[in-house]
């Protein structure tokens, strides 16, 4: 939909914000425009509205040159969101998110009704719909940035380190809320930002620019991490990036174990029949299945678990649904090693080994991608949500 071919941005004074960048933008995906400051990302979003006009090379929208549209009906077909949200503050928040509909000459109360539908959209309480900017906190100001840019339905979003102002709570919320309205919107979006974490987190395609509005390299997530392309890319990428790239590989594979796993009122007869699979522990469940901690095989033999006296079981992960950096995560966390694999209502499916896990990670590097098939088929953590894992962009 949005191709950027050989555009350089040469300033009145002489700065070049953007050098022979060329990028192809996928339709319905994120894409994300991520480097340090000054390198050029706000210069080349502007160049996609055309608010700021390359000074050579072009831009394709469908097929054809910006240049060739009214800047009106480009604008238009492209919300815009920026940090602090940018909101009319003598506009109450229905106001606001309307503006955009009322130019286009719908009427008032369509206009506001529209309004309303996407205050629900992105998470926001219709009792604020009456509030001024000033009365509402930055997470939720953010929110009404990014309804008003939705409001006339453009196929394009372009949003300008949208979450950057937000503290980190509330900037994870924004993110998963975006997320999951792609999710439902299927916009093509252009995210800038200078997190390389907030990057990786929802780009389906990521351009690392470096200062100079050069392109340093435009890949998958997945493949950044795997494989920056120079030291540059690499020092920007930071540290844990091998932990971090197993957020992208699913723990559908990982090859669970139940023979550990028992009732808390399980007979010692049942006990000393299990064939545990070499597992040192057990792992006891309540009579639902949900876990309750491990013990030894010898010390449940001898009488029924007394819950008080089990060993935490740490924090589970769900089977399929987290990556292997969840599964991994939990083991690590687990004071026996083992982690405990859940169904969806917290039902223990199994537990598996750190070195059952280590084998699964060697596995998922030697093909070089996610068990799906797809170089970024992955999932969400339970577990420890502050690493970073995301939701599947397979399903997205
Ligand atoms: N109107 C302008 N005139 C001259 N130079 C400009 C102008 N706007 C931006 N620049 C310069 O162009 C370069 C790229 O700016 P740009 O705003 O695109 O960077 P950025 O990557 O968005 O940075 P940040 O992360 O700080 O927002 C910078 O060196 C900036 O100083
Ligand atoms: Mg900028």
């Amino acid at each position: 939909m949005i191709r950027i071919e050989a555009v350089t941005k040469r300033y009145p004074d002489g700065t070049v914000a953007v050098d022979r960048l060329s990028l192809d933008i996928p339709d319905r995906a994120i894409t994300v425009l991520v480097g340090p400051s000054g390198c050029g990302k706000t210069t080349t979003l502007r160049m996609i509205n055309r608010m700021v006009e390359p000074s050579e090379g072009r831009i394709l929208i469908d097929g054809v040159d910006s240049r060739q549209q009214p800047v009106n009906t480009l604008r238009r077909s492209m919300g815009y969101v920026i940090q602090n949200a940018g909101l009319f503050q003598h506009r109450t928040i229905v106001d606001n998110i309307a503006t955009v509909p009322r130019l286009l000459g719908w009427g008032k109360s369509k206009s506001r009704d529209r309004a309303r539908e996407l205050m629900e959209r992105v998470g926001l309480d219709p009792a604020l719909a009456g509030r001024y900017p000033y009365q509402l906190s930055g997470g939720q100001q953010q929110r009404v940035g990014v309804a008003r840019a939705l409001a006339a339905d453009p196929p394009v979003l372009l949003m300008d380190e949208p979450f950057s102002a937000v503290d980190p709570v509330v900037r994870k919320g924004l993110q998963d809320e975006l997320l999951r309205l792609q999710d439902e919107l299927g916009k093509t979006i252009v995210f800038v930002t200078h997190d390389i974490d907030e990057a990786v987190k929802l780009g389906t395609m990521v351009a690392v620019l470096r200062t100079g509005g050069r392109l340093a390299q435009y890949a998958p997530p997945a493949e950044l991490l795997s494989a920056p392309a120079d030291a540059f890319v690499e020092d920007f990428l930071g540290a844990d990036r091998g932990i971090r790239r197993l957020s992208f590989f699913p723990s559908a594979g990982l090859d669970l174990l139940t023979g550990p796993v028992v009732r808390a009122d399980a007979g010692a007869g049942e006990i000393t029949a299990r064939d545990t699979g070499g597992a040192p522990w057990l792992l006891v469940t309540d009579a639902d299945g949900r876990p309750l901690g491990w013990t030894e095989p010898g010390t449940l033999a001898a009488g029924p678990a007394d819950p008080a006296r089990l060993l935490s079981y740490g924090r589970p992960f769900v089977a399929g649904r987290d990556s292997l950096r969840a599964a991994l995560d939990c083991a690590v966390l687990s004071p026996t090693g083992w982690a405990v694999a859940v169904d969806e209502e917290g039902r223990v499916t199994g537990v598996v080994s750190q070195q059952a896990i280590g084998d699964a990670i060697r596995a998922a590097h030697a093909t070089g991608r996610g068990s799906d098939g797809t170089p970024d088929g992955t999932s969400e953590s339970v577990c420890d949500p502050a690493h970073g894992d995301r939701t599947p962009k397979a399903a997205r």
